[in-house]
């Protein structure tokens, strides 16, 4: 008797202390609901000497980041854009208290994403990424045959969706209102008319002004929507923002919509607001779930959650390369943290040292294939490797080289596959070349063009200081001046101080000091480039979404023809999103400090090709920027045929540099 009373106890107490504690409710779910995961999430109140010391590190690693005082207000065209003073948000935020340390973090990290700079950003592992939100219905931007442009469920959205959720499919299948019910499939390619009862855009514009990475507003607003891109393994399939979201903030969404085929007579009951619309239109209220995080570690209950998601593990700071037992410890790491928000692929800790330009982003980079129908058909060259795919259209006279990323698992093999596709393409007879890409690193290196410059701001003086009297005997820091060129790329020596004579300026009122002007190390490449270009530049164009950037050509100097696809027809597209000459991110920078939260920066400053004094703004707009259509979106090789088809035409004419030109299928 006693007995059993005690086991009733027991179990009582345990089921209170399992409400009690919001995180072990949901351990060991795949999927959870976005409340469920944001009741963990919160759970924590701050600990004010880790506050502390995450603001300590960000004010420590910001004068590293070479455009902090030109963001307190960009120059044109961006000056709507970029105008953040980070420094003084870290100010505020440090006198500021919060209800929990998720809080803190969500401020922090939205300071940072107002910079518009993908390659100057804060994360933590502890909230990013964490639970990620789903929905089964991404959004794509589509014209009408009469040019009028409407948001849609992309056509694939039931494809995709039930082949990368197959365990949730049901889950949305029930949870849809009234008669559409179990017929998730139907809702692909329908036309949006609301989202939560306002004009799309509405909700397109509010995600563009906070979710950061790119100071272009046409480049924000589309990542929104869904995209493909070339991964190491297959081409894969971007959600957009409304259908993934990194943090479990948002539970559910309204949306009215018109689906395909559908006629006036169609009756759909919904739970409320039935009669305020047309009959044609639905309403669809769609969850979203939260999955738990590919790179998240697995946890039991508050502490476990905390003690494996939310402290330094080896590589998220740096260490004494002259340190014997620190580097024993970080011989065998193989990753660094970093690695999850790089949006390359994983590369090797070798290539890591090669002067890589990575824009930084809590989204880790999709897995999610791109389904089979949309995969292009057209021939692959056995040349192709990893995220470099090389294409010859059917016309046989269009090459293509898909690029999904500047870096990949053997840097060698890849530099090598992109001359022997190029030549390959050549040989089989193709005579125009379209580039689908891209970030950017030194096979496209700064120095196509544009020098840089380092911030020389005290610290970094003192570290080269040391450097000059002997401290990296091994030259093995960023800082030492053997691993750099002056401007006539002339390789320093190591007694000279590389920072000096340091320019001194006054920007937006704040007084600054960078490096003199830096020449490129990529040169000579480890692989001889042909003697003269493979392909007429006139019949190159290079097509992005936006997002990306590619200096391998100077396009606006030898006539390579510069295309956007997608966008809002009245919102001028551009070509690169983000301003960068080389970044880093805080282990690095702690690495070199040590050696005498991930925060990324931009630690060498390009400079612009049209006007070399000033810091790299903005690139002209596209010569084209082409709208997609239900029939091509998401389908690279059709994508690629629409393209050729409009800017190779013989009497197209490229537009003029201050509009870019929009042709309607
Ligand atoms: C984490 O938990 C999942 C599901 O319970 C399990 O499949 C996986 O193997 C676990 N991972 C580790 C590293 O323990
Ligand atoms: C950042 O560091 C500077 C220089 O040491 C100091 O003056 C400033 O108060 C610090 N700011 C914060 C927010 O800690
Ligand atoms: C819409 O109607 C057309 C013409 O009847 C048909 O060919 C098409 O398959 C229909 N589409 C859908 C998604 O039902
Ligand atoms: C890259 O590939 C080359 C040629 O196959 C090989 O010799 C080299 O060891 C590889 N490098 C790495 C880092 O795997
Ligand atoms: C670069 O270094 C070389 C060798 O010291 C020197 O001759 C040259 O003038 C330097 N270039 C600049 C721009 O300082
Ligand atoms: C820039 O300022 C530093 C520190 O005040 C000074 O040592 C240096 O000479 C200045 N540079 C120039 C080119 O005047």
């Amino acid at each position: 008797m006693r007995l059993a009373t005690l086991s009733l106890v027991l179990l009582v107490s345990r089921a209170v202390a399992s409400v009690a504690d919001p995180c072990a409710a949901i351990a060991g779910k795949k999927w959870v609901s976005p409340l469920e995961a944001r009741s963990c999430l919160f759970s924590f109140p701050v600990d004010e000497d880790i506050k502390n010391n995450i603001i300590q590190v960000v004010n420590k690693s910001l004068p590293f980041h070479t455009s902090v005082n030109y963001q307190i207000l960009a120059p044109h065209p961006f000056d709507k854009e970029v105008h953040e003073d980070i420094a003084a948000d870290v100010a505020q935020i440090k006198e500021t208290s919060y209800p929990s340390d998720f809080h803190f973090h969500l401020d922090l990290y939205s300071s940072f994403r107002r910079l518009n700079d993908g390659h100057c950003t804060i994360f933590n592992f502890c909230y990013d990424s964490l639970y990620i939100s789903y929905l089964p219905t991404p959004l794509v931007l589509l014209a009408a045959s009469d040019g009028s442009q409407s948001v849609h469920i992309a056509p694939e959205a039931f494809s995709v969706a039930s082949a990368e959720f197959p365990d949730q499919i049901e889950f949305w299948q029930d949870s849809l209102p009234g008669n559409l019910k179990g017929k998730l499939a139907s809702l692909s390619g329908a036309k949006v008319l609301k989202i939560n009862g306002k004009d799309p855009f509405i909700a397109v514009d509010e995600n563009a002004k906070v979710t950061g990475g790119y100071q272009a507003f046409g480049t924000r607003q589309n990542l929104f929507f869904s995209s493909y891109s070339r991964g190491p393994n297959g081409y894969t399939y971007n959600m957009g923002q409304f259908a993934l979201q990194i943090h479990p903030l948002t539970d559910l969404v309204d949306l009215t919509i018109q689906r395909i085929n559908s006629s006036s007579t169609e009756q759909v009951s919904v739970s409320h607001c039935d009669t305020l619309f047309p009959s044609a239109l639905m309403i669809d209220q769609i969850p979203y779930r939260s999955r738990f995080g590919s790179a998240a570690k697995n946890f039991t209950d508050r502490e476990s959650y905390r003690a494996n998601n939310c402290v330094n593990v080896r590589g998220t700071n740096g260490y004494n390369v002259y340190d014997l037992a620190s580097v024993l410890e970080h011989a065998h790491e193989t990753v660094p943290p970093v690695a999850y928000v790089e949006q390359q692929p994983t590369i090797n800790n070798q290539d890591r040292r090669r002067p890589i330009n990575v824009v930084l982003d809590a989204t880790p980079l999709s897995d999610i294939d791109l389904p089979k129908e949309l995969l292009p058909t057209t021939v692959v060259l056995p040349e192709s490797y990893s995220v470099a795919q090389f294409h010859l259209l059917p016309d046989d006279i269009t090459g293509v080289l898909a690029l999904g990323s500047f870096s990949a698992a053997n840097f060698t093999v890849f530099m090598g596959s992109l001359l022997d596709g190029l030549q390959e393409l050549k040989h089989r007879g193709a005579s125009r070349l379209i580039v689908d890409v891209v970030r950017y690193i030194c096979i496209a290196h700064p120095q196509a063009g544009l020098d840089t410059c380092t911030r020389a701001g005290s610290l970094a003086q003192l570290i080269v200081e040391k450097i000059n009297q002997g401290a990296d005997p091994g030259e093995l820091l960023s800082y030492n001046p053997s691993q750099w060129k002056n401007s006539s790329h002339v390789p320093y020596s190591l007694e000279t101080h590389w920072l000096r004579p340091t320019v001194n300026l006054t920007i937006n009122g704040h007084k600054d000091a960078f490096s003199p002007r830096l020449g490129q190390e990529c040169q000579p490449f480890e692989i001889a480039p042909p003697d003269h270009g493979l392909f007429d530049p006139q019949k190159i164009a290079i097509v992005s979404n936006g997002h990306r950037r590619l200096n391998l050509i100077e396009p606006e100097n030898q006539g390579v023809k510069t295309v956007v696809i997608g966008g809002h027809q009245d919102v001028p597209q551009q070509y690169c999103g983000v301003v960068g000459g080389q970044s880093t991110h805080f282990a690095e920078i702690d690495t070199e400090i040590k050696t005498n939260s991930v925060l990324g920066i931009t630690w060498r400053l390009g400079f612009g090709l049209n006007d070399p004094k000033e810091p790299e703004v903005a690139r002209p707009p596209p010569d084209f920027s082409l709208p997609l259509t239900m029939s091509i979106v998401n389908k690279p090789a059709e994508i690629w045929a629409y393209t050729a088809s409009m800017v190779f035409s013989t009497d197209v004419v490229a537009g003029p540099t201050d509009s870019a030109q929009v042709y309607f299928p």
